[in-house]
């Protein structure tokens, strides 16, 4: 049987990706990639299927069927299994969820050295160093030695932010990260992630804020129901989608 292959160009890939949670599917075939340097956002309706879209990406869930290829090497195929180690392949790829997630007894310095410590192997003097340097490029360094719990959401989000790059990771994987803050912290963390965006990062972002979307986005993705409705340039998705559902999604947002 011959091979399939991944999308010249594309830094990550899956095809034919299916979810199934018990006999339930909620991913019913998505194709979805992203090129090295392009910044792709998710759009659609609450259940639509983009948090588990998002962890099959970094199989943090294990997909049901399907083909993932990375940087143009199939590193997986379902039912089967990868064929990579799941933590070597993992920090490749950073995650920025809602929720933060960051860990809740360390500092914010600690949160972001954990990873390089002990997945990279890096030693404490220098995961330290680089640690405060993205403090500072995040505007945190003097709450290097803060928990979490002294921080606003805005700032827990930018420490997360800032944990995600400790890492160097290839690409961040975004799970609608303004979703969970107050109105007026919303900017701080859009504009630090316009920031990234324009420093090269590779980016896949899942939210609501279309203004951002519009702005950032190189491509935008539209799903609903465990599938892709529409995918298209983002000005083209805006002023000229193919589907009447696009348009009303893009048009009126979705809340969660
Ligand atoms: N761990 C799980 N077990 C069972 N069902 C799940 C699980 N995670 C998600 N689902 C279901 O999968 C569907 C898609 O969920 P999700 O990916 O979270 O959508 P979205 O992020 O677009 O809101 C939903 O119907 C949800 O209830
Ligand atoms: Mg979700």
């Amino acid at each position: 049987m011959r091979e399939g292959s991944a999308t010249a160009g594309s830094l990550l890939e899956f095809r034919d990706l299916h979810k199934s949670f018990g006999r339930s599917e909620v991913l019913h075939g998505v194709d979805f990639r992203v090129a090295r340097g392009e910044k792709v956002c998710i759009v659609g309706p609450s259940g639509s299927g983009k948090t588990t879209l998002l962890r099959c990406l970094n199989l943090l869930v294990e997909p049901t069927r399907g083909q993932l290829y990375y940087k143009g090497e199939q590193i997986g195929s379902w039912p089967g299994g990868a064929r990579v180690g799941l933590s070597g392949y993992r920090s490749r790829i950073g995650m920025v969820f809602q929720h933060f997630e960051l860990f809740p007894h360390l500092t914010a310095l600690q949160n972001l050295t954990l990873g390089p410590r002990h997945v990279r192997h890096e030693g404490r003097s220098a995961a330290e160093a680089r640690a405060l340097q993205l403090l500072r490029h995040v505007g945190l360094e003097a709450f290097a030695n803060a928990h979490p719990r002294t921080l606003s959401g805005g700032q827990k989000q930018r420490v997360a932010i800032a944990r995600a790059l400790a890492m160097q990771p290839d690409l961040i994987l975004f799970d609608e990260p303004t979703s969970a803050l107050d109105s007026e912290m919303v900017d701080e963390v859009l504009e630090l992630m316009r920031r990234l965006a324009n420093e090269g990062m590779t980016m896949v972002i899942v939210t609501h804020e279309l203004g951002f979307a519009r702005d950032v986005a190189d491509r935008i993705v539209v799903m609903e129901r465990g599938a892709v409705v529409e995918e298209g340039p983002a000005e083209t998705m805006f002023s000229a989608a193919r589907s009447q559902r696009t348009r009303d999604i893009l048009r009126v947002g979705v809340k969660r």
